[in-house]
């Protein structure tokens, strides 16, 4: 039995201490924003924070995170108003967003402890990879995000949480009322 606190929960986790994190928070916590790129160390779309830290989670196993503090991207922010889940949609940094659960959460970790970090400093604090490309877009995210947490900038079309109305309203199909009301006629 492995135990820790997850997104500010204790919990405890009845699979083998060699299995990586990565597998114990998707498939036994069911935190499915985590996600499963590479499983070898190098996409980073795994991270989570450990005790604050940024780790990839397929690297480290439960015997690693015994008596820790993992937050994943479901525990950054309830409503999605952390500055760096704000600065990545208001700079539309995101394309497929599969990278993204990672991104959040190593510029997350970057922004506590610098929040005016250099080009450099991004960098190699993000080294994530991302297949469709928001490189630049994630640099001015989270130099957004760094002026947000410095208290310089309010963003103010924060996301709400679930499907934007207009976009729940494009995913349904238009209907056409048939005017005795007898659609199977049609
Ligand atoms: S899945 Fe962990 S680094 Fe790619
Ligand atoms: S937004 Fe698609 S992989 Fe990064």
């Amino acid at each position: 039995m492995s135990r820790f606190t997850l997104n500010e929960r204790p919990v405890s986790i009845a699979l083998d201490p060699q299995t990586p994190l990565l597998h114990a928070i998707r498939d036994a916590a069911n935190l499915t924003g985590t996600k499963y790129g590479c499983g070898t160390g190098d996409c980073g779309a795994c991270m989570v924070l450990v005790d604050g830290e940024a780790l990839r989670s397929c690297l480290i196993n439960l015997a690693e995170v015994e008596g820790r503090f993992v937050t994943t991207i479901e525990g950054l922010s309830r409503d999605r108003s952390h500055p760096v889940q704000q600065a990545l949609v208001a700079q539309q940094a995101i394309q497929c967003g599969f990278c993204t659960p990672g991104i959040a959460i190593a510029a997350a970790a970057l922004l506590a402890k610098n929040a005016d970090p250099g080009e450099e400093e991004i960098a190699a604090a993000i080294p994530n990879l991302c297949r469709c490309g928001v490189y630049p877009r994630l640099l001015e995210a989270v130099r957004q995000a760094g002026r947000v947490t410095r208290r310089q900038e309010i963003i103010s079309a924060a996301p709400a949480p679930g499907i934007a109305a207009q976009d729940a309203a494009r995913s349904v199909p238009a209907i056409t009322p048939v005017p005795n009301g007898d659609a199977a006629a049609e």
